[in-house]
């Protein structure tokens, strides 16, 4: 293991940071139904459970996306000549690694990929993956960028060409309006011929996916909770973890999965931080997620709405995960 510190870029300075949860937070504690925004599941505790989460038997997206990307992967690299491959939303980067092995040897004259940028909110997650890949790949650029995806993306790092990787079925997490605000900002972002390389969840079976989402051992319950812990130490506020309960429904007309937090008991919830008091009775939801799962045809016409055609597009043999790789319009 390698004990050099590594250095992040960091585009999010401490106080945005705070003010962005602050409005976030009383955005959505005072609306009705109350929510919160996940981009806050993801601190240092968080980025470890959702980790846990990607190897729990019920949760097949992550090793589906994974055999999708080894068998595709030289393809992949062949279709995009990728130089810079920028991830967002990257976590531990570590079904990346095969992309990057295919995009690093495809090319006899060494033209191969220059530069990987991973790109996610949480430095605790980014700093392992960048530590790891400096010491596995010494020949490659491995720079780490702390930012919000939602925001503006470009200038995007080169040199070119580059490919966006958005993995782990994250897209899913967008609400509609969020979910084209951001592909229209991916398309900004690339020059034309460039890739954008998208892994989504498919709709499928319903108890299948409501496992993913409710597992036996309580991981993603506890990854729910989490981010009350989050608004409790950052905003000083006193929700009582422990009395909210996980719930994971599928909903049919909008084909997402709703993560919500169920309270056991009428409760005043202070956070001073946020200015705020809420009442939350027993029994009311607070909603912290949504995961789409979509259908190949549809999401499809979203990227070529907004200038992202689809090239290319794999499936697993079960139908549950798909991989788009688009390219910018010419
Ligand atoms: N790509 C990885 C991780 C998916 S989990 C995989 O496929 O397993 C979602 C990741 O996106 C987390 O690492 C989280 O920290 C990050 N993330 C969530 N919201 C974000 C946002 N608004 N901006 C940047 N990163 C975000
Ligand atoms: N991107 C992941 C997904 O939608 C995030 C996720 C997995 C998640 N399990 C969760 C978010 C449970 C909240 C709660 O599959």
């Amino acid at each position: 293991m390698t004990t050099t510190p590594v250095d992040l870029d960091i585009r999010i300075p401490t106080d945005n940071r705070a003010q962005a949860l602050r409005a976030d937070v009383r955005a959505g504690l005072t609306g009705s139904p109350k929510s919160l925004p996940p981009k806050w599941f993801y601190d240092a505790h968080g980025s470890d459970l959702f980790d846990a989460i990607t190897e729990l038997d019920e949760y097949y997206p992550t090793r589906t996306e994974r055999q999708l990307i080894v068998e595709h992967a030289d393809d992949i690299a062949a279709l995009t000549g990728t130089a810079t491959l920028i991830e967002l939303g990257s976590g531990s980067s570590d079904k990346t690694r095969r992309l990057i092995d295919a995009m690093s040897t495809h090319r006899d004259d060494g033209s191969g990929l220059q530069h990987y940028a991973p790109l996610d909110v949480s430095p605790s997650a980014l700093r392992g993956a960048v530590g790891r890949l400096r010491a596995e790949y010494p020949g490659l650029r491995v720079d780490g960028i702390v930012a919000d995806f939602t925001g503006t993306l470009a200038p995007l790092p080169g040199p070119g060409p580059r490919t966006v990787a958005f993995l782990g079925g994250t897209i899913g997490n967008l609400e509609p309006t969020a979910r084209k605000r951001f592909l229209t900002n991916v398309s900004a972002a690339l020059e034309p011929g460039e890739h954008f390389l998208l892994g989504a969840g498919l709709v499928a079976d319903e108890t299948a996916m409501q496992r993913a989402y409710d597992d036996a051992s309580g991981v993603t319950a506890a990854f729910n909770r989490n981010v009350l812990t989050v608004v409790n130490r950052e905003l000083g506020a006193d929700f009582d973890v422990d009395s909210y309960r996980h719930v994971a429904v599928w909903n049919a007309d909008d084909e997402w999965i709703e993560m919500r937090l169920r309270a056991t008991h009428d409760a005043r919830v202070h956070i001073p931080g946020a200015d705020l008091a809420v009442d939350v009775a027993a029994d009311e939801e607070i909603l912290t997620e949504i995961s789409a799962k979509f259908r190949p045809d549809t999401l499809s016409a979203e990227l070529a709405a907004v200038g992202l055609p689809v090239q290319q597009l794999w499936t697993d043999p079960a139908d549950r995960f798909a991989i788009f790789l688009s390219s910018k319009r010419l």
